[in-house]
């Protein structure tokens, strides 16, 4: 398994359970929990299965969330795990984002701190498009030079569905992480994504899997997606995935 780019300063480290490094835990800042009662709801669900910690990651994107930048996400993400412990829950949240990537983002970003996840060099990005755009690829190329890694959230997801598995052979030679989404083992998101989700996920082309949590109707979906996918890869697959790739590859952990 590749490590960490850097080691992010994450203070103490959690206690050994799974990490969720995409989701969008935070309250009342995207399409994620509205409130902190949802957010609360969702840590208690995410307890029980083992989980110890989230990395915070709303939608980073000017256009439909004008306030969503690291500073106010550091803000957020210290204020919810100020609520954390005043109520004696014992999980821990880090500051993150999930990026959209678009055509004028280099310009964009050249004079803006870029969000990254848990204040380490992994950047999470996600984008939507029925063909493969041209800027994608300078994208990567140059978050890489500056000493980022990229992480393309869900990528299985993705609707240019016949050039997809050329298209993530690419992002592997530029240095791309691959982030796949539970949810989408179900079949809910469509038949390529659950094609290529066990496709890749057999292939071991996937660094990392997530819950890209929401809000708490939507997380039943998301976790039958963790029993599948523990039940089509086995449990010690689920664990590398969910606790030692996080751990390791995220937080800078020894596993
Ligand atoms: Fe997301």
């Amino acid at each position: 398994m590749s490590t960490a780019p850097t080691s992010p300063n994450i203070g103490t480290p959690p206690p050994p359970g799974r990490i969720d490094i995409h989701s969008h835990l935070l309250p009342g800042v995207d399409d994620g929990c509205q409130d902190v009662d949802e957010s609360l709801e969702c840590i208690h669900r995410l307890i029980k299965l083992g989980y110890v910690g989230t990395v915070c990651t709303p939608h980073i994107w000017h256009e439909a969330y004008a306030i969503n930048n690291a500073v106010n996400v550091r803000e957020w993400t210290r204020t919810m795990q100020q609520t954390l412990d005043n109520e004696g829950i014992p999980y821990r949240v880090w500051p993150g984002g999930e990026l959209r990537l678009f055509e004028k983002f280099i310009d964009y970003y050249k004079d803006r701190e870029i969000p990254t996840l848990a204040g380490g060099r992994c950047v999470l990005v996600d984008f939507w498009a029925d063909r493969w755009p041209k800027w994608v690829n300078p994208i990567f190329q140059w978050l890489r030079t500056r000493g980022y890694q990229p992480i393309l959230a869900h990528p299985e997801r993705l609707k240019c569905t016949k050039e997809l598995d050329e298209r993530m052979r690419e992002m592997a030679t530029i240095g791309v992480w691959l982030q796949g989404n539970f949810q989408c083992m179900t079949g809910q998101e469509g038949f390529h994504a659950d094609l290529f989700i066990r496709q890749w996920s057999k292939q071991r082309r996937y660094n990392l899997m997530s819950l890209d949590m929401h809000r708490p109707e939507s997380l039943d979906a998301r976790l039958d997606g963790v029993q599948l996918f523990e039940q089509e890869f086995g449990a010690e697959m689920l664990d590398l995935m969910t606790i030692t790739a996080p751990r390791r590859l995220i937080l800078g952990l020894p596993s």
